[in-house]
């Protein structure tokens, strides 16, 4: 078991207040890596300290605090955020601060700050929920005046909803760095949305390790997601991700009833083989999981179903590998996120031999990505003269006269229209696709 060890350096709050001194306007960079929750938590963050008189500032030259939020969850996320730590050390100013936060940052706590000499302060992910005390340790509130400042109104936003895990697939280090299951109250999810919306959010992205296991004193997912979508101005509900071993037909039916609840579920099944699912502690076999998408799809003949999926796992044979090239085959996933297998010391399954080869994981990796990218493709080819409802999100910077949005599922779509706005809700028929978007006139 990893041991998270959290550290503040109190060099750096006297660095904090000589820029305060100085610099009445100080100003933040954020480099985030890793998964949807890590992003919500950098908005996060980064609220918290506008609401400190902070404002946002888009080259490090300048920052007076420069925050990098990290991901474990793989050895290559790591060393990429290693990297950028360093060249962040070395092209900050001097007065600045350098602060880690996140999965890293609670993996490697204080020898993080002997390894890369330039980082102030670490800050572990399971200490995102006190992160309004430690920011008071550095940077006093500000009055009423500087919550205007909050983050500027988009399309769409994120929101932890639960934050942990208490799965412990053998593979993950997610429930060591991110600590056990909580989930947040109904009654702060309710108020997050209602202020985002007058802000001009339009759709809201729901985050949880596993939102299926959400629950506040009896409310449930399926409860939270009918409570929510009674909010007046909010278009769209996504969330992301539903374990498969706790999707229920509930969910399932509330998501096809209620027309505000986007139409796709990612359900990770990581492997095609039961012998595999069972070493990776994943709680359901691989016939379980096609049973699933056969409800899924009944109610909902239309979800996009995505999922995530690791090759090389330790003893995966090349006919373990074809089930999961099977079951991909079967299922016709939107789109799958797929990896090779990375040893995630502390996990249990680091005390098993990593014992398929990196160009036999890299093999497998690269024939699957082809089999799903042509799977994908054939799914959008499919929709082309289709009716769809899209969601606008903003001009392609490409192509300026395009506009980008989504489907009700999580098809992306490219829309030509002169008089189009990001928020605006169209009608739309695939006219075109290029095998990832789906180019669209309006209807
Ligand atoms: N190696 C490779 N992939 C991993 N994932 C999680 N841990 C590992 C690991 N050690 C993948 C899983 C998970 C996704 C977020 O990352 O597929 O669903
Ligand atoms: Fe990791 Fe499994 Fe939890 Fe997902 S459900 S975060 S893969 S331990």
């Amino acid at each position: 078991m990893v041991e998270a060890v959290t550290v503040t350096n109190p060099i750096f709050s006297i660095s904090i207040n000589n820029y305060k001194v100085k610099n009445s306007m100080p100003s933040f960079f954020f480099q985030t890596f890793g998964c949807q929750m890590n992003v919500a938590d950098s908005d996060d963050l980064q609220r918290m300290l506008e609401a400190r008189g902070f404002s946002n500032c888009n080259g490090i030259e300048n920052a007076d605090l420069i925050v990098v939020n990290t991901c474990s969850v793989r050895e290559n996320a790591e060393q990429k955020a290693k990297a950028r730590i360093y060249e962040f050390s070395r092209l900050k100013k001097k007065s600045a601060a350098l602060w880690v936060v996140g999965c890293m940052a609670q993996r490697l706590g204080a020898a993080l700050k002997d390894e890369i000499p330039g980082v102030d302060l670490v800050i572990g992910a399971k200490e995102i929920d006190s992160m309004g005390m430690i920011l008071d340790q550095y940077f006093p509130r500000q009055n009423a005046l500087h919550t205007t400042l909050l983050k500027k109104s988009e399309i769409s936003d994120f929101l932890a909803v639960m934050r942990g895990c208490n799965n412990y697939c053998a593979y993950c280090i997610v429930p060591y760095v991110r600590g056990s299951e909580k989930s947040i109250p109904v009654k702060m999810i309710e108020e997050a949305i209602k202020r985002r919306v007058s802000e001009g959010i339009k759709e809201i992205n729901l985050l949880g390790q596993n939102v299926n296991s959400y629950n506040d004193e009896g409310v449930d997912f399926a409860d939270l997601l009918r409570k929510i979508s009674s909010i007046d101005g909010l278009e769209r509900i996504r969330f992301t991700t539903s374990h498969p071993k706790d999707c229920s037909e509930k969910l399932i039916k509330t998501i096809a009833e209620i027309p505000k609840i986007c139409k796709h579920l990612h359900l990770p099944f990581q492997a095609g083989s039961d012998r595999i699912l069972k070493l990776m502690n994943r709680r359901y076999s691989s016939s379980q999981y096609r049973s699933l998408i056969e409800m899924t799809r009944k109610h909902i003949p239309d979800a996009d179903i995505t999922t995530d999926i690791i090759v090389g796992f330790p003893s995966e044979t090349d006919d373990e590998f074809r089930e999961t090239l099977n079951l991909v085959k079967e299922v016709r996933f939107t789109t799958a996120f797929m990896f090779a297998y990375s040893v995630r010391e502390g996990t249990r399954a680091a005390e098993m031999a990593d014992d398929v080869p990196g160009e036999i994981k890299l093999a497998r990796l690269k024939e699957l990505i082809e089999q799903q990218t042509a799977i994908t493709r054939a799914i959008y080819d499919d929709f082309v003269g289709r009716e769809l409802q899209m969601l606008v999100s903003g001009r392609q910077e490409k192509r300026e006269k395009l506009w980008m949005g989504m489907d009700q599922g999580c098809k992306r779509l490219l829309l030509s229209c002169e008089n189009a706005e990001a928020g605006m809700i169209f009608k739309v028929r695939a006219v075109k696709s290029s095998g990832m978007t789906l180019i669209c006139e309006r209807i």
